[in-house]
């Protein structure tokens, strides 16, 4: 695992970034060198390594969808108003919206530009793949902004929402790892239901940190879904549980921005402290985890390789930053 890491490090280092105009290129310099996890390109890697593909081309495709991610980062901090990624300002707040626009469009077509460099089977299906991913993260996004003025939205359409900004995503990059190794259609289709399972659990976790993290490890500050009246599973959840005063004062908050920052964050956790909700974002959390290991366990191939990607779902789910 270490090593696909390397791997990964030492190609993103070794991108041309130093071109001009510099303020274009240096907010892709300064996000790509922030210190992301990785997680992106290591699940490429690592489904290569279980269906036994070629890791030296498999590079590609992991980097290409690294580069999208960071796309998506750039642009996503605009539309939340996120003051911090990776526990440095983010892009267009260190620059400006402008700039954050341009960059993040820039990385988007230099995650094609990075697949291109690809000579391993099936190039069309990646690039089809990596398309349709981006599409799907867009459609996931605008279902996100809706649902932050939408009264009334179902978990089911939370799920929805989050299956296509989050978890595709993480399904594309093992599926690409499958692709290029060849796989059957079967095990296509298995690994990259693992990934839609594994990504339900990871986005959930995500809202879970954005609440209860600890900044200093999370490298984004902690609060933002409340005070943006983001749809999460959290504040859904309580929705649903709360009762009387307690279902008055989450329909108020929710209901504008116009609210002191800390005090909405404060009084919004108290309520979901009352009800447990961390409780059951995390029995959800494992049920996703376990529907995960279900699809994994259906693919035919080496139980180390296996338990190589288990291992790193696991702490993936039980992240803390
Ligand atoms: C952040 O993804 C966006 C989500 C889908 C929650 P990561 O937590 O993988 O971000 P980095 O790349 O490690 O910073
Ligand atoms: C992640 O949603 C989805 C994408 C970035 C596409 P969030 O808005 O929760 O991600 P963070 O928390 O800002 O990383
Ligand atoms: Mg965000
Ligand atoms: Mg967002
Ligand atoms: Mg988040």
């Amino acid at each position: 695992m270490k090593d696909n890491l390397n791997i990964i490090e030492k190609y993103i280092h070794e991108l041309e970034l130093n071109l001009s105009p510099h303020n274009l290129y240096a907010p892709i310099h300064y996000t790509l060198n922030q210190g992301g996890k990785r997680i992106r390109p290591q699940l490429c890697l690592l489904s290569a390594n279980l269906f036994g593909g070629d890791t030296k081309q498999a590079i590609y495709p992991a980097i290409a969808f690294e580069l999208l991610h960071n796309f998506t980062l750039i642009h996503d901090d605009i539309m939340d108003n996120a003051p911090l990624r990776r526990g440095k300002e983010t892009v267009y707040k260190k620059w400006n919206t402008n700039i954050a626009i341009l960059s993040g469009d820039t990385l988007f077509a230099k995650a094609y530009q990075c697949l291109l460099n690809y000579q391993g089977k099936g190039i069309c299906s990646l690039l089809s793949l990596l398309t349709q991913t981006a599409i799907g993260i867009c459609e996931g996004q605008q279902l996100d902004l809706d649902f932050e003025s939408e009264e009334i939205v179902t978990i089911e359409q939370y799920i929805s929402m989050i299956r296509l900004k989050t978890a595709i995503m993480l399904a594309a990059c093992l599926k690409a790892g499958a692709i290029l190794s060849d796989a059957t259609e079967q095990e296509q289709q298995l690994i990259y239901d693992f990934g839609i399972k594994t990504g339900l659990a990871f986005q959930i976790q995500d809202d879970l940190l954005d609440v209860y993290a600890d900044v200093n490890k999370f490298g984004k500050s902690t609060g933002g879904d409340i005070v943006e009246n983001k749809k999460t599973y959290m504040s859904l959840k309580a929705m649903n549980l709360a009762q009387n005063d307690d279902l008055q004062q989450l329909r108020y908050y929710f209901s504008s921005l116009d609210f002191d920052r800390e005090e909405k964050f404060y009084k919004v956790k108290v309520i979901y402290d009352k009800y447990k909700i961390k409780e059951h974002a995390c029995k959800l959390i494992n049920q996703y985890y376990d529907e995960a290991i279900c699809c994994l366990q259906q693919i035919n191939v080496q139980a180390s390789s296996k338990q190589t990607l288990l291992d790193f779902i696991r702490q993936l789910v039980n992240r803390d930053y």
